[in-house]
């Protein structure tokens, strides 16, 4: 039966359940994204030795700005010290960073630091680091509609191409698998457009707590998948 093949291009991650590893053991909600902060870290490198293309981490939706101030100020602080911290590391493992989502609602500090890593990793080639921040799929697809708008095409130059052309994942493949943890069975707005036949992995891990090992399980797990796309098994290549 054919499988799909080996290391899948484009991984996108739905990094969840900070908060209940920070309460299953006493600690602050600030003290679980720390945690989550480290395992980021290590995934994103982790992919590179593993030879994936593009990497991309639900790092904040739109939706999030509902949660406690202090919460979303401390995630930010989390995001500006992972940028000053990681930019050489990221320089030396050539690894090249951009952001979906709308950067002009993001806090000052947090805008500075994502220019000068995306100024500084620009020629980067060997991975390309998707950071999904003030995220929102459905915000993502109603902009790359008004972007179409304004152009005045004809109805018929509206293909999918043009339309994935004004998506933040411009020139991107899609995702070929998306990995959530802590259990949950949603896509809480992710991806909705790029999704559309990626490979889904589910784990009760919580993100800190995803590690190499666990990430090499996802994998061998998608290793195992019959991708069809619409095909019957016997259509496809053995
Ligand atoms: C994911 O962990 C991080 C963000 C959404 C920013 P959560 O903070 O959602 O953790 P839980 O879901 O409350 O456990
Ligand atoms: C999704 O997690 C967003 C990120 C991981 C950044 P949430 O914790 O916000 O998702 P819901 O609210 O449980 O769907
Ligand atoms: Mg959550």
């Amino acid at each position: 039966m054919p499988r799909s093949t080996g290391i899948p291009a484009h991984i996108a991650i739905i990094m969840d359940g900070n908060g209940r590893w920070a309460q299953k053991r006493g600690l602050s909600r600030s003290e679980g994204h720390c945690a989550g902060t480290r395992t980021a870290k290590d995934i994103v490198t982790r992919c590179r030795e593993l030879g994936v293309r593009h990497l991309t981490l639900y790092t904040f939706s739109r939706e999030n700005w509902s949660r406690p101030k202090d919460e979303i100020g401390l995630i930010f602080d989390l995001l500006v010290q992972y940028l000053r911290g990681e930019l050489q590391n990221l320089v030396e493992q050539d690894i090249h960073l951009a952001v979906l989502g709308e950067m002009a609602d993001l806090p000052f500090a947090a805008r500075q630091a994502l220019s000068l890593v995306m100024q500084k990793t620009a020629d980067c080639r060997t991975m390309t680091l998707n950071l999904a921040l003030n995220y929102s799929g459905r915000e993502e697809i109603l902009r790359a509609a008004r972007a179409l708008a304004a152009k005045n095409l004809p109805p018929e130059a509206i293909t999918e191409t043009a339309f994935a052309d004004e998506l933040y994942t411009k020139g991107q493949p899609d995702p070929d698998l998306i990995i959530r943890t802590s259990g949950e069975l949603r896509l809480s707005n992710y991806l909705l457009f790029q999704a559309a036949y990626a490979e889904f992995y589910f784990t009760d891990t919580l993100w800190p707590d995803f590690d190499a090992a666990e990430l090499e399980r996802a994998l061998a797990d998608y290793a195992g998948r019959q991708r069809r796309f619409g095909r019957t098994g016997e259509q496809l290549p053995a």
